[in-house]
């Protein structure tokens, strides 16, 4: 099959394009022809090493797909459409085929086209199991929701609206109508003004950030508000001892990928913006993402 994969950690130039061997599903797990990949943060720290996790070379990354089963253990059929979110360490997506735990994954609703189904697949599993299970986000409540024009920040405006939240979001001048389109209520230019002198108060914080941004953000609370950062390897010291920090736990299964798919089909949240790059071209998409500033979501076209 042809495959993006790289031989050693670096820069975006170590992505080559080839053959490898065709992956052989094991026991319970189901064999699928990939058409569309999304690119996620997690992949160029995969491929630079940030993530310190040994790995045997050729390495293919890769988190989500959507695709065609070709062999299946049980639950799916040849031919049957279907998405999902790999299950770390194990990658694989920027691939022509991979092989996956069944019950990790979902069919893929008609309505939706490989591309955009792959362009929600990771994005949209991290700001549900954030959201609801997590920060558990009610009714009524609000939330600053930090990166907001990313692929992860973009599904949780939406999300959050919908749970019937006020939303407040950052992102940079350009993108305040793109955000407000998902349902900002406020946006925020971080690059001219500080958080921390605007928000006060708010019950949640979903930070995509990391960084300073993480740690400036519990300021922003009320007593007893919740912080939860998907930007941070392990929940974030506080440093106030009234509020919580979380780091949700993105588990896969397919009841979340689901609901994933339902909301989106039924226009509870809108697709995000997405620019398409062929599998080829993984590399040049790979130095968009790294560069932080991303509007929406960077789909790999695997086939058609
Ligand atoms: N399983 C998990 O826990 C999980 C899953 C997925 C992602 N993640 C993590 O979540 C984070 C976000 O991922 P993503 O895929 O959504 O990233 P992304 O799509 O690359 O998002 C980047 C966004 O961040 C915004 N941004 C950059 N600096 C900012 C700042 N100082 N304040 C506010 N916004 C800022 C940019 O907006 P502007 O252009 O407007 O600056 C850009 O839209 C990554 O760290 C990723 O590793 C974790």
């Amino acid at each position: 099959m042809k495959a993006s994969f790289f031989r050693r950690y670096g820069g975006p130039e170590v992505l080559e394009y080839g053959e490898l061997p065709d992956p052989v599903p094991a026991a319970g797990e189901v064999l699928v022809e990939i058409h569309a990949t999304s690119i996620n943060a997690a992949d160029w720290k995969m491929r630079g090493g940030h993530y310190g996790a040994k790995m045997e070379f050729p390495h293919v990354p890769g988190r989500d797909f959507s695709g065609v089963v070709i062999k299946s253990a049980g639950d799916f059929k040849p031919g049957d459409a279907v998405f999902g979110v790999c299950e770390v360490p194990r990658e694989g997506a920027y691939a022509e085929k991979i092989a996956i735990r069944e019950a990790i994954v979902a069919r893929k609703p008609e309505k939706l086209s490989h591309v955009q189904c792959a362009a929600v697949a990771l994005t949209g599993l991290t700001a549900l199991v954030s959201l609801e299970d997590t920060l558990k986000l009610k009714r009524g409540e609000t939330i600053l929701i930090q990166g907001g024009a990313g692929g992860v920040g973009g599904f949780a405006i939406a999300l959050a609206k919908h749970l019937g939240a006020r939303v407040i979001a950052t992102a940079s001048a350009a993108n305040h109508d793109y955000v407000r389109k998902l349902g900002a209520d406020e946006v925020i230019d971080y690059r001219t003004q500080d958080f921390t002198k605007i928000v006060k108060g708010v019950d949640a914080v979903f930070d995509t950030v990391g960084g300073d941004v993480t740690a400036k953000s519990f300021a922003v609370l009320r007593q007893g508000g919740r912080l939860a950062s998907v930007a941070v390897g392990a929940a974030a010291p506080s440093p106030r001892p009234d509020v919580t920090s979380l780091r949700p736990k993105v588990d896969r299964d397919r009841a979340h990928l689901d609901r994933v798919a339902a909301l989106v089909t039924q226009g509870a949240v809108p697709l995000p913006e997405i620019t398409e790059y062929p599998l080829a071209k993984a590399g040049e998409a790979h130095r968009v993402s790294e560069g932080r500033h991303l509007r929406g979501k960077l789909v790999l076209r695997v086939r058609g």
